[in-house]
């Protein structure tokens, strides 16, 4: 069975989390880096990880290493690689080169090397029916690495959120705190009572009944030549048997505005997760006087911060939301002592670029 080199691409901080839903999903990881993970896989393992995977960001197979320290080399080693063997005849193609402590530094002159031997074009204009593909260059102490990306748009892009509020959490985020702290596995009901776009419980509820996170998109490995489609329509069927039915306690989505939650509504709808999912317009600073509110509850979320709200509404809103018996959040690390709860741990990450923190209290995590 014939392996491939992956690199597993996730935000930083979130590796050892991705690495077990990974280790879940019995794909072997080889090595742990900073912002990824490298791992020897099959070609039905990178079909499985496209539709399983929640919490990375994308995924490259490595097709070709090699010692460059001129151009010539350079030539010579790409002219080794079988382009052809991978990538569709008409194809669209991206090269994103970068170099650091090499000899070879000038990525514009190594991309039209490249472009020279792979002998594809990309005029944004036209329409390829063999996709777009995206080949990473990479230089690094005159070791050429070359590496094509399998996934195409993102896997936060799961194909469900076409309606969102002005900060939304990333979807392979939400995944990562829901993983993370334990509340994926949690038996009870979850609230998320500051839901926006409704991302957090649109994503429980979905890995609560098992659908595939990549149901609702395409992927870039999928006009590879080496693919088999009726490889990839199997497991496609394979999971679509395995999703458990409707959630018998729904979960809870909240937000003060109306209209937040008639989108959360309209993106569950097309998550699948409508009917597992009881959306309320309602004041979380209120939480613990409304109908459903009270202690027991287990509250996953990513309240607002920063310029949308007053310092003294945040402070209310926080200290409010540090009441729930089981609490896992993502905010600002200068934030989490306004919860003035005692969190069992926390981790730094990033949700797009901005630096954040997951803190969790009585998740079995
Ligand atoms: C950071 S956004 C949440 C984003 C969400 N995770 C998503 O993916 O779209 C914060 C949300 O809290 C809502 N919000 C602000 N104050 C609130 C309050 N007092 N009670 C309930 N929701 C509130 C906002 O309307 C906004 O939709």
């Amino acid at each position: 069975m014939s392996r491939l080199a992956a690199y597993i691409v996730t935000a930083p901080g979130l590796e050892q989390v991705t690495a077990a839903e990974m280790a879940r999903l019995d794909l072997k990881v080889v090595d742990l880096g900073v912002g990824g993970l490298t791992a020897s896989i099959t070609w039905s393992q990178l079909m499985l990880a496209h539709l399983h995977l929640r919490t990375a960001t994308r995924i490259l197979i490595r097709i070709g290493r090699f010692e460059a320290s001129g151009f010539g080399d350079l030539q010579a080693g790409l002219k080794e690689i079988p382009f052809h063997e991978w990538l569709p005849k008409r194809c669209a193609l991206n090269i994103s080169v970068s170099a650091s402590a090499s000899r070879l530094n000038h990525t514009g002159a190594i991309e039209e090397r490249v472009r020279a031997v792979v002998r594809r074009s990309y005029d944004p204009a036209y329409e390829y029916e063999g996709g777009v593909h995206t080949l990473h260059v990479r230089m690094s102490r005159n070791i050429c690495t070359v590496s094509i990306d399998a996934t195409g748009d993102p896997l936060y892009q799961r194909g469900w959120r076409t309606e969102s509020g002005p900060a939304p959490i990333r979807e392979t985020l939400a995944a990562a705190l829901l993983q993370w702290s334990g509340a994926s596995t949690h038996k009870g009901v979850l609230t998320d009572p500051c839901c926006g776009a409704g991302t957090i419980m649109i994503e429980a509820a979905q890995m609560a009944r098992r659908m595939p996170a990549g149901r609702n998109r395409s992927f870039a490995f999928e006009n590879w030549m080496p693919v088999d489609p009726a490889q990839w329509s199997k497991l496609l069927a394979a999971s679509d048997a395995d999703v458990r039915g409707p959630l018998k306690k729904k979960y809870v989505a909240r937000d003060l505005k109306g209209d937040m939650i008639a989108k959360a509504q309209a993106n569950a709808e097309r998550a699948g997760v409508l009917d597992d999912i009881v959306f309320e317009v309602g004041d979380a600073t209120k939480l613990f006087n409304g109908p459903t509110g009270g202690a027991g509850l287990a509250v996953v979320t990513n309240p607002p911060y920063g310029e949308r709200l007053s310092a003294a509404n945040q402070r209310a809103l926080y200290l409010e939301l540090g009441k729930a018996e089981r609490l896992a959040v993502v905010a600002p690390t200068s934030s989490l002592p306004s919860f003035k709860r005692e969190f069992d741990d926390t981790l730094a990450t990033s949700n797009g670029g901005l630096a954040v923190q997951f803190a969790r209290v009585a998740f079995s995590g």
